[in-house]
């Protein structure tokens, strides 16, 4: 299996819920016309506590610089598992659950904290730009490992050091789940339209008469990605109401995905270990999962029906731990 090295390199950012309007221009632009800047890696999620962007250097040149926006300190390199097939249609194991032997767990055994990005195409696990030669010592076992440089993929080199970090806090597992549908754009002018339409009423309550009011009693989660020309938007099944019929590529069986946040307390950035505690068990019980890590928490997307499933086998871990 190959493992590329991305070139873009990304920062983590969060915008106060309140502060939204202030990127609106600059969100808008990156969503939406993209043409008119450098950007290839654009994620932008909601959840109660604030937006978490994450963006690469040319998309962050967007935002206005303010007080509103807090950014996390490291630079981040997004890496990606190649492998033939993938996609939500396949058999084959996908997901988190795909990566969780390969890649998640032996990074976390190596102190190395991760950042993950489900999208409907492909996991992203970004890593720590300063981590790069940690990170491929210790996956070049596994993996042949290739950087993306200018577009094109060449081999890279293994640094070859050793790793020497502390290990990492425990942290507390909480989860709420909401109902979730993760989809890709059909990529036609209507559907980039209803995109924009669900995308300015989802961030920014422009308010449109069609469904009129806020959703309330549940847990928000929205997330859009642009990433090198593919949309994927994984939204609440209300939300999805908002899109005309047929527009979006969802798994063929249509299913439902339920939401595990996981962190008590925000998370931060050093932890590492946490993504593995939650993506190993479910690797075990052979449950699809993905993954997406918020600037303050994360969350784990696992099929609605496997939902006891989930429940006993992250409950046995962490039992198993005590
Ligand atoms: N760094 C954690 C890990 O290696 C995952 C990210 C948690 N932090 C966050 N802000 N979401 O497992």
């Amino acid at each position: 299996m190959e493992l590329h090295i991305l070139e873009h390199r990304l920062r983590v950012a969060s915008i106060a819920k309140e502060s939204i309007q202030l990127f609106t221009y600059g969100l808008i632009k990156l969503a939406f016309l993209s043409s008119k800047t450098r950007c290839k890696f654009f994620s932008l999620t909601e959840t109660p506590e604030d937006y978490t962007i994450i963006v690469d250097e040319e998309g962050f040149l967007e935002l206005p610089s303010s007080e509103h926006l807090s950014v996390a300190d490291a630079t981040w390199l997004a890496l990606n598992v190649v492998s033939g097939g993938g996609g939500f249609s396949s058999s084959q194991p996908i997901g988190v659950t795909k990566i969780a032997k390969s890649v998640i767990a032996p990074l976390a055994d190596q102190n190395i904290s991760v950042f993950m990005l489900s999208t409907y195409q492909t996991d992203f696990i970004l890593v720590r730009e300063r981590d790069l030669p940690f990170v491929m010592h210790t996956l070049a076992a596994e993996f042949t490992i290739l950087r993306v440089v200018n577009g094109e993929t060449v081999a890279a080199d293994d640094f070859g050091v050793t790793n020497g970090f502390v290990k990492p806090k425990l942290v507390n597992v909480r989860t709420f789940l909401v109902p979730l549908a993760v989809s890709a754009l059909k990529p036609l002018f209507c559907a980039l339209l209803a995109t924009v339409n669900v995308v300015l009423f989802c961030f920014f309550r422009v308010k449109d008469s069609v469904v009129g009011n806020e959703d309330s009693g549940h847990i928000r989660f929205f997330s859009f990605s642009l990433i090198e020309g593919y949309i994927s938007l994984v939204m609440d099944v209300q939300t999805q109401q908002r899109f005309p019929n047929n527009l979006l590529f969802t798994s063929a069986s249509g299913e439902l995905w339920k939401m595990v946040r996981i962190g008590g307390q925000p998370l931060g950035f050093d932890e590492c270990g946490i993504v593995a505690q939650i993506s190993e068990p479910l690797a075990a019980a052979d449950i699809p999962a993905y993954y997406i890590s918020t600037f303050k928490f994360d969350h784990a997307l696992v099929p609605e029906e496997n939902i006891n499933g989930v429940v006993n086998a992250l409950q046995v871990s962490q039992a198993e731990k005590h």
